[in-house]
């Protein structure tokens, strides 16, 4: 028997996914300890049971990678039978390698933690940059699913004709160039050079006719905007109709969706993360995939 939780981040998702595969969901009480330290209390009995945990590590990643390390070690110590983690974000993938002398490598030290300590991960594009693929750090069985064809369908849904789509950096040709062929229409690739964490510049290398086009920019992650807003820039003085931007995970850190507001005619994502622009669910793809190897 399957039963469904979440634990701060992700309820209304995972109530989603339970009544697709009509499975119980139990909302799993994540609280604190008068002096900061964790509580936690499954509020079903897990005995025997594959515990599916829905969790997105946003928004305060560090404390939902120690919520996931708690949830799993007391599910298995209540003899949970196995406990599937779907992490509709996963953080940490983006420090993936030492940048600079004494600095962790997130990405290697999070799926050694996971890897430990849970039977199986499911996300929803991960960062992979450096880290080419899942099971580089993954030694459990780790499924990434792509939202591109639901970004595809929503595009050509909101948009009927005329539209042109951009990814704002190299890493973004994941997502630019799947879509536009799934749409058929053009798409470039910005060059992006980050000067700081908040401080970045794009350039263009290929030139498409953006004139009068609905401009789609698609990227995986919106932190601070910055990157959107840069790309945005391009996309105005080459003459594009409107500039939409679409985030596979809005994070939207610092103010983020305020400062883009002036710059876009609308900001999208998928419902990776619960946020006020979640306009494209990925339920259906997490349903399918789980359905299949449950
Ligand atoms: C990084 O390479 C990602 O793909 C995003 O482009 C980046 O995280 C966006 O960050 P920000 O919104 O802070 O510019």
């Amino acid at each position: 028997m399957v039963i469904v939780t979440s634990l701060k981040n992700s309820s209304k998702l995972a109530k989603k996914i339970a009544k697709e595969i009509q499975a119980p969901f139990s909302q799993t009480y994540v609280s604190e300890f008068p002096d900061g330290d964790m509580y936690l209390r499954f509020k079903t009995d897990v005995k025997g049971k594959k515990v599916i945990i829905v969790e997105s590590f946003q928004p305060n990643s560090n404390e939902v990678l120690l919520n996931i390390i708690f949830a799993a070690q007391a599910a298995k110590k209540q003899g949970a039978k196995k406990v599937i983690v779907i992490a509709p974000y996963l953080a940490f993938m983006r420090q993936d390698k030492m940048f600079n002398s004494g600095e962790a490598i997130n990405a290697q030290i999070m799926s050694k933690l996971l890897n430990e300590n849970i039977d199986k991960l499911l996300t929803v594009d991960p960062h992979l940059h450096r880290i080419e693929k899942m099971k580089d750090v993954f030694s459990i069985p780790a499924k990434n699913l792509t939202s591109n064809d639901v970004i595809a369908n929503f595009i050509q849904k909101k948009f009927k004709k005329n539209v042109a789509i951009v990814g704002p950096d190299w890493e973004s040709y994941q997502w630019a160039d799947k879509i536009s062929a799934a749409i058929g229409v053009e798409d470039t690739v910005l060059e992006k050079t980050r000067n700081s964490t908040r401080n970045v510049d794009v350039k263009v290398t290929k030139e498409i006719d953006l004139k009068d086009k609905h401009v789609v920019i698609v990227d995986d992650i919106i932190s601070t905007g910055n990157t959107m807003i840069k790309a945005a820039k391009q996309s105005k003085q080459r003459g594009a109709k409107t500039v939409t931007a679409i985030g596979v995970h809005g994070l939207f850190v610092e103010n983020a969706l305020n400062k883009m507001s002036k710059y876009f005619d609308n900001i999208y994502t998928v419902n990776t993360i619960e946020h006020e622009t979640n306009k494209i669910d990925i339920t259906p793809a997490i349903v399918e995939e789980i359905s299949k190897k449950l």
